[in-house]
């Protein structure tokens, strides 16, 4: 066995700003053997075998008896009085127990409103106007779920349809007003900045190059497997309110459902399954979620409400619709000197996004991206349009990938402008690794960061300069081709709580162990799961601290009658808040075993060294208790006057956020006679610091990749002008499957988080935030020697055929 350190005290977090340097390497670090499974080992995922064996389970799967069902009435405009809601056919149907409308909720307590996570007010059900195609209008509850879906077909409802805006910069003009329930009238959210606006005039001022851009992120959805849902289960006799539900953040909906209903917490329980795929989409809470529990709170009964895919697609909440303006400065040598960002950020009829609450616009300041800037200033304004609601942090942190895309558009757009190639240009411009812990303009302290070692494996990897040869030579002969870089810089882990919050709500979580007798354990978190493997996880990071084996410790989330208070899972916020959680309540138990160990060897605590699963006296290797040994005595035959029991917890408050990083290269062929975009090959290192489980990190990187290819090249929510969904089903909404993706090669580099227990940073976003630009830039490179300079996601057949045709080349 490996002998280790004792890491109780070496790993104590320090607070953000002391970090020092750390190196880089490309070897996972391993300290248990495979009996142990600890962390570094690439164990199969303890999940597997029950979603491989259709064996998950699901909201759906979820059978009560006397359920009801309950389905939802939509409405056919973007913007339109009410005039008239007409439910006697619906009730007179057989099976029909009763129709919810917004009248009902606003008699039932004023339940017809309800706050958002952004502290905004959004409509569970409209009394007076509707505001976004595809909304809730009323809810009708039936004995089953087809007769629910056809009595919807028989409510009528009297609409007097209204002006509708869809563009924000028309909403900006107030001439339509979407919200005339606010006081303020106007559609114009809020205004939020970043940075120093003189100090940024000044370097572009004195700048030698200037490149500015017009870049659209355009509306996309998360589009998971699973769609929302929710069973509520209201015990008249108990007063107590059981809820199944697709959460990603079991404790806050808790919470916010307590303060909405009047139900006291203590008498809600809600249990978020196994989740079909969350990324950012189940944390908001939405309409139907309030009309299904209001549903069982009237019946008495539980009642079943799960969205069809057509709803999911035109409801819920939708990601990025992020209108951005960018200027970059640089000097005479073609250095990076200042960046100068206006952005619209549209969010359609409600600010409903879950971005922590000092943060309006996310952490889109991380927007400096991986360079050394001197200066910059970013300005965002919210704007209300007739859409459902925006804003959703869709696989990444908080509108991290428009910024990314924003930066590494703009780097590349430099690069060309300058003439240079784009990855010496990065070289050139990178934040050195002897500058971390950086401070950046817009006031992130970046804990560590290694950009040259990931882009240079990355280019080794994929052989870059012979593809800058081919390259060149497929141009002679009129060929199009492309490379394409992006050294993103992620920012994730929310907290720290002194600066992130969620409906005041501190964002920290948490870790509970409990070590059996016999040796096994359970440990439960405030995090949840929706396919990321916590399960596998969570158990190696305890197996790691403990010595116990992986395989004994059972994993469980998402019951808030059992699982510690937490913020839930979403911005790749659970390695870096309840990874550590876990790390941090391991080595309190640690520390207690230590003082059974030294009772039961009769020696001191001095005298005993951690090694992988054991204390052993030092210099005496014979004379050791392993932690089962220990584990059993702490409940037969502990120290006199200590309390029994193995067992610990830990509320995780990360001193700072961690920032992974990564370079990706994607190499594009063109199709000039029909616009086709084929991404030949595609490189992506990736920098998480420590590796818990390298092929949970593959596996994420994988999925992350071809959800970052989805924007790029094939989706995008359209609406007319009436502000119908034009992209409602899959038929329109064009996700990639394995025929469109190309074999990612992936790989990494370890640049360890040094204010992190076990040095790990988060990774289930980087891809879907780091993919794009890099496709981006790669077709832009095709064409820069056409005229092309830019063109927007997703870059579709039609774009690139109508660029190619305005370039002279076809058509
Ligand atoms: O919050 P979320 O689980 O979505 O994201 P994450 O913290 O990036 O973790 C995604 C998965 O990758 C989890 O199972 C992590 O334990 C795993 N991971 C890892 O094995 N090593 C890392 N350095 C980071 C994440």
């Amino acid at each position: 066995m490996t002998q280790v350190d004792d890491r109780i005290e070496h790993h104590t977090p320090v607070p953000a700003g002391t970090s020092a340097q750390v190196a880089t390497t490309d070897k996972v670090r391993v300290t248990t053997p495979a009996t142990i499974c600890g962390m570094g080992h690439r164990m199969k995922r303890k999940e597997d075998p029950r979603f491989i064996q259709g064996k998950g389970r699901y909201v759906d799967d979820v059978k009560l008896p006397g359920m009801l069902y309950m389905d939802i009435v939509r409405s056919p405009y973007a913007h339109a009085k009410i005039l008239k809601i007409d439910a006697s056919a619906a009730l007179a149907m057989d099976g029909v127990l009763a129709v919810i409308t917004g009248e009902d909720l606003k008699k039932a307590g004023n339940l017809h409103w309800m706050p958002t996570l952004m502290s905004d007010t959004q409509m569970v059900l409209p009394i007076e106007k509707v505001v976004y195609y595809a909304q809730e209008v009323c809810a009708v509850i039936a004995t089953e779920r087809y007769i629910a879906a056809d009595a919807i077909e028989k409510v009528v409802v009297d609409y007097d349809p209204l002006p509708v805006v869809i563009d924000p910069f028309e909403a900006m003009k107030d001439e339509v007003l979407v919200r005339d329930d606010k006081e303020a009238k106007t559609n114009h959210i809020w205004h939020w900045e970043a940075g120093d606006k003189d100090a940024t005039d000044k370097v572009f001022a004195a700048a030698a190059h200037v490149v500015e851009q017009k870049i659209y992120l355009p509306r996309i959805h998360v589009a998971s497997i699973e769609t929302c849902g929710m069973v509520a289960n209201y015990d008249k006799v108990r007063g107590h309110m059981q809820i199944y539900m697709t959460s990603q953040a079991p404790h806050a909906h808790r919470t916010v459902f307590a303060l909405v209903s009047g139900l006291p917490e203590h008498q809600i329980q809600i249990i978020s399954p196994d989740i079909g795929g969350g990324f950012g989409g189940k944390v908001p809470v939405y309409p139907g979620y309030v009309c299904c529990a209001v549903a069982s709170l009237v019946t008495g009964k539980p009642v079943k409400w799960i969205e069809d895919r057509s709803e999911n697609l035109q409801a819920d909440s939708f990601a990025r619709d992020y209108h951005i303006h960018a200027e970059m400065a640089a000097d005479a040598s073609g250095r990076i000197t200042g960046l100068r960002v206006k952005t619209l950020a549209d969010h359609g009829a409600a600010d409903a996004a879950a971005n922590p609450s000092k943060f309006p616009a996310g952490l889109y300041s991380i927007c400096t991206g991986s360079y050394d800037l001197k200066a910059a200033h970013v300005v965002v304004d919210g704007v209300y349009t007739n859409k459902p609601p925006g804003g959703v942090a869709y696989r990444c942190s908080f509108r991290v990938t428009e910024a990314v895309h924003m930066i590494e558009r703009m780097a590349d757009i430099m690069a060309h402008e300058v003439g240079e190639d784009p990855a010496a240009f990065r070289m050139k411009n990178f934040i050195r690794p002897d500058q971390f812990p950086y401070k950046s303009p817009t006031g992130w302290e970046y804990d560590s960061g290694n950009y040259q070692a990931a882009l240079e494996k990355a280019m080794n990897t994929i052989g870059y300069s012979d593809l800058r040869r081919e390259q060149a030579e497929k141009r002679a002969r009129g060929e199009l081709m492309g490379i394409g870089i992006s050294s993103f810089t992620e920012v994730v882990g929310a907290g720290p709580s002194r600066d992130f919050d969620i409906l005041g709500i501190k964002m920290f979580d948490s870790a509970e162990i409990r070590i059996h007798p016999t040796g096994k354990a359970m440990a439960r978190f405030g995090t949840k799961s929706q396919g990321q493997g916590h399960e596998t996880t969570y158990a190696q990071i305890v197996a790691e601290e403990l010595g116990l084996p992986a395989a004994d410790i059972q994993i469980e989330e998402g019951d808030t009658d059992t699982a510690p208070y937490g913020l839930g899972t979403y911005a790749s916020r659970s390695t870096p808040t309840a990874g550590a959680a876990a790390a941090m309540a391991a080595r309190k138990i640690r520390a207690k075993a230590k003082k059974i160990a030294a009772y039961l060897l009769e020696v001191g605590e001095d005298d005993l060294e951690w090694n992988v699963d054991r204390f052993q006296v030092k210099g005496s290797p014979d004379q050791v208790k392993t932690i089962q040994e220990i584990a059993f005595a702490a409940y037969t035959n502990h120290p006199p006057g200590m309390e029994a029991g193995l067992e610990a917890v830990d509320y995780y408050d990360p001193p700072n956020l961690t920032f992974p990083f990564g370079s990706y290269i994607a190499v594009v062929d063109v199709d000039s006679g029909t616009g086709e975009v084929k991404v030949r090959r595609f490189v992506a290192i990736d920098d998480c610091g420590n590796i818990i489980n390298p092929l949970v990190v593959e596996g994420q990187v994988h999925g992350g990749l071809t959800m970052g290819l989805a924007p790029a090249l094939f989706e995008e929510i359209v609406y007319d002008e009436n502000g119908q969904n034009l992209t409602g089903t899959f038929a329109d909404y064009l996700l990639p499957t394995a025929v469109e993706s190309p074999k990612w090669e992936t790989g990494h580099t370890i640049t360890p988080s040094p204010h992190h227990p076990i040095g790990a940073k988060g990774v289930g976003e980087s891809p879907t935030v780091g993919a794009p630009p890099a496709i981006a830039n790669a077709v832009v490179d095709a064409l820069w020697h056409l005229g092309v300079r830019h063109l927007d996601i997703p870059i579709t057949p039609q774009k690139v055929w109508k660029a190619l045709r305005d370039a002279g080349v076809n058509g």
